[in-house]
């Protein structure tokens, strides 16, 4: 009787919680631009949202993975999901590919979706010039699929690093344009989300842009390193000559190891550095000694869980498939309404 109780108000609570999805692609390690601009969100928003997370590997088929590789990292990106902390308990931890829903709500959608946008958007710019042999159509219509991942769960938040900006907002043209061309309100339009103030970006640690898992290892902090091999790393940013007056503006490179620095280190840290700067006594050797040791303690506690989760796997399919069932059965209705919205056969 007391279970039952319990069990419908948990049910009440899931349907009355705004939704919220996100997904990371199995294309390498998980760096920590991926911890703070994404997974460590996640985490916070389990218990105020109702959560889909999920492994994004259908996108990770543009830049056409080998097989054995991608089922691999899809299985590491779901234990690093869980080592960083998601519940499976309380949001649904699943496959991308485990839901065939989704690759038909995208058949759909790819109708809301025009050539020149599509030609515009920066990612596809990026990958152009990245891998001009393989300019594939799925590349192309990439932030459709991405769109269909969120709405197909009715989600309006969608936790993400800065670079997926664009992304989000083109999400929420394609919603309204089907919204307007059937005359319903039917899809919430998504809104990127973050619990900082601005979305994140974390520097790339050669101070080229973002760090990413398509980037050289040596400029990346991979949740998994070793904390000499993190040592090694952050000792290897690259510094300039020091300030060349007192309260001067920071370069960018400088910016950066500031940057990560607000990410892991105590406020006061953070602080004795920048009086440092502005007084024009700084040593970087010393910031980024510190900087790494505050990194290696940070990250401690999810390299230990990693370990330990990695050991078994069982568990981690059981998730997966629990996970799965529950992102079908959402995703199963909403495709029965656009089906009927859309004016197609009901099935
Ligand atoms: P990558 O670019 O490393 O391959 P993904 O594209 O799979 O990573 O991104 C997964 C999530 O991690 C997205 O929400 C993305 O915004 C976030 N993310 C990736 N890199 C960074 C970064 N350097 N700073 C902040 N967030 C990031
Ligand atoms: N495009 C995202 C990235 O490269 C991954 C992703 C796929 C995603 N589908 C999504 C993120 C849906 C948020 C919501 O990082």
């Amino acid at each position: 009787m007391k279970f039952t109780r319990l069990f419908s108000r948990a049910n009440i609570e899931t349907m009355t919680k705004e939704i919220a999805v996100s997904g990371i692609r199995p294309t390498g390690k998980q760096h920590i631009g991926n911890y703070f601009g994404a997974t460590r969100n996640f985490v916070q928003m389990q218990d105020m949202f109702n959560g889909y997370f999920f492994v994004a590997d259908y996108h990770s088929l543009t830049t056409h993975p080998d097989a054995k590789d991608l089922r691999e990292k899809s299985k590491n990106i779901a234990l690093i999901y869980l080592a960083c902390g998601l519940d499976p308990n309380k949001c649904a931890l699943y496959l991308q590919s485990d839901v065939p829903q989704i690759p038909e709500l995208y058949l759909i959608f790819n109708m809301m979706a025009y050539l020149g946008e599509l030609e515009r958007e920066a990612t596809f710019k990026e990958k152009v010039r990245e891998q001009p042999n393989n300019v594939n159509a799925g590349l192309l219509t990439y932030p459709v699929l991405m769109t269909v991942d969120i709405i197909i769960q009715k989600a309006k938040k969608v936790p993400v690093g800065k670079d997926q900006q664009q992304h989000v907002e083109m999400s929420r043209d394609f919603v309204r344009r089907f919204n307007n061309l059937y005359g319903v309100d039917y899809f919430p339009e998504p809104e990127a989300f973050s619990f900082s103030q601005a979305l994140v970006n974390v520097p790339s640690l050669d101070g080229e842009g973002k760090m990413s898992k398509s980037k050289p290892e040596h400029t990346c902090i991979y949740l998994e390193d070793e904390a000499d091999v993190m040592r090694k790393k952050m000792m290897r940013m690259v510094t300039d000559s020091g300030p060349k007056e007192p309260n001067a503006a920071k370069p960018l490179i400088i910016q950066n190891v500031f940057d990560l620095m607000e990410l892991v280190s105590p406020a006061e840290t953070v602080q004795y550095y920048n009086e440092k700067w502005n007084d024009c006594s700084i040593r970087y050797g010393d910031m980024k000694k510190q900087l790494a040791e505050d990194m290696v303690t940070f990250l401690a506690p999810i390299r230990e869980k990693i370990k330990e989760l990695s050991a078994n796997e069982k568990i981690l399919l059981e998730i997966l498939g629990d996970g799965g069932a529950k992102a079908r059965a959402n995703s199963a209705q909403t495709l029965k309404d656009v089906r009927e919205i859309v004016g197609l056969q009901k099935v």
